[in-house]
């Protein structure tokens, strides 16, 4: 009996030294795991956010019919990224095309990309290098900012993408874009704050630059990027010009991926505010590419 009492007594000791000792060694753990576990992810969220620089929105030249189905790609990726910014642009025929609204299948998927926060639609219009006669792009504006009317508010953009746009200054042709944004920026179908850019593909004069809202500076390949990288035009940007400037990236090589991409991306982010970058190498803004959802993704960081 008295042993049995001893022997519960030391087990009931032994029981409480070795809770005890538990209680020490999962502090201990818990110490340890903070240790090694918290700083590195919280260093790692810290530097993925510093590492990428300035965020940057999604520019996508969307020159891809909708038919159904086709702009799910674009769609899937808006949704599962609400804090980028996507600028589409709208290419129903080289305009708007001829009638007052495009066909039913854009009818049917215009709404769809307008309905998410984080989109902003832009219609687009060419000027041939201020060439083509402006009636005829003061026309393609008009009936952009008429779709609302027309179609009982489910179609609408809120500005337009302007291809095609001269690099060298004139002083016509300064005119010729002034007063096409003067147009855009007094038709109500765009909305509060209508929303204009330039596509000459290449850095302009700087002049023009005041006649837009954003610029596109270089529309190239990967590798005439990379040549054009070490130019003081691209990269002796004034940090407060940033937010003007747009770039679009195509043909960049399958071994373009992983850190590479990224860096690519981090690059490019530095030096536009608007980015578009693909893999692809013909047709590029009438397919979405395989890397296009990691693209999308290294926008996100
Ligand atoms: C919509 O697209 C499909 C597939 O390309 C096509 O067959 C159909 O004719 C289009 N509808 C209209 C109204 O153009
Ligand atoms: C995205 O758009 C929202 C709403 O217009 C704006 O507040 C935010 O600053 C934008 N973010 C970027 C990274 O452009
Ligand atoms: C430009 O287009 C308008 C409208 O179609 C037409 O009246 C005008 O004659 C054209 N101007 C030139 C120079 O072709
Ligand atoms: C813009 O162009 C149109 C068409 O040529 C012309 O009628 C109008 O006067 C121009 N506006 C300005 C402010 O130059
Ligand atoms: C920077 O932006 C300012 C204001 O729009 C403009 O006057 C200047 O020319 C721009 N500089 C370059 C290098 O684009
Ligand atoms: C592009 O230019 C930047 C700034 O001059 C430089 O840091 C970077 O290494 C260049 N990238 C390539 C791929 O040449």
């Amino acid at each position: 009996m008295s042993t049995t009492s001893v022997e519960k007594h030391v087990s009931k000791a032994g029981f409480l030294k070795s809770r005890r000792s538990r209680v020490l060694l999962a502090l201990v753990l818990f110490i340890i795991i903070c240790a090694a576990v918290i700083p590195p992810v919280v260093v790692t969220e810290l530097r993925k956010k510093n590492d990428m620089g300035p965020k940057s929105k999604v520019i996508v030249p969307l020159y891809v019919y909708p038919a159904p189905g086709a702009w799910a790609p674009l769609e899937k990726e808006i949704a599962a990224h609400p804090d980028v910014n996507f600028t589409v642009v709208i290419n129903p025929g080289s305009g708007p095309g001829p009638n007052a609204l495009p066909d039913a299948n854009y009818t049917r998927e215009i709404p769809v990309l307008r309905s998410y926060e984080n989109v902003r639609l832009l219609g687009y219009v060419h000027t041939s290098y201020a060439q083509r006669n402006i009636s005829l792009v003061r026309r393609d504006i008009e009936t952009y900012a008429a779709w609302p009317d027309v179609s009982s508010n489910k179609l609408a953009v809120r500005g337009i993408f302007v291809d095609e746009t001269p690099q060298r200054y004139s002083g016509s042709a300064f005119d010729y874009l002034q007063n096409l944004t003067d147009l855009a920026k007094s038709l109500d179908g765009f909305g509060p704050d209508p929303f204009v850019v330039h596509n000459p593909g290449t850095v302009p004069d700087s002049r023009y630059m005041a006649t837009a809202d954003s610029t596109v500076v270089v529309e190239a390949a990967y590798d005439t990027f990379l040549e054009r990288n070490g130019t003081r035009q691209l990269t002796e940007i004034p940090s407060s010009n940033r937010t003007q400037r747009a770039a679009l990236i195509h043909s960049v090589p399958d071994s373009v991926a992983g850190s590479k991409l990224r860096g690519l991306v981090k690059q490019v982010r530095g030096v536009a505010d608007e980015v578009f970058i693909t893999h692809l190498s013909e047709d590029y803004y009438a397919n979405f590419g395989d890397r296009w959802s990691e693209f999308v993704d290294l926008m996100d960081d």
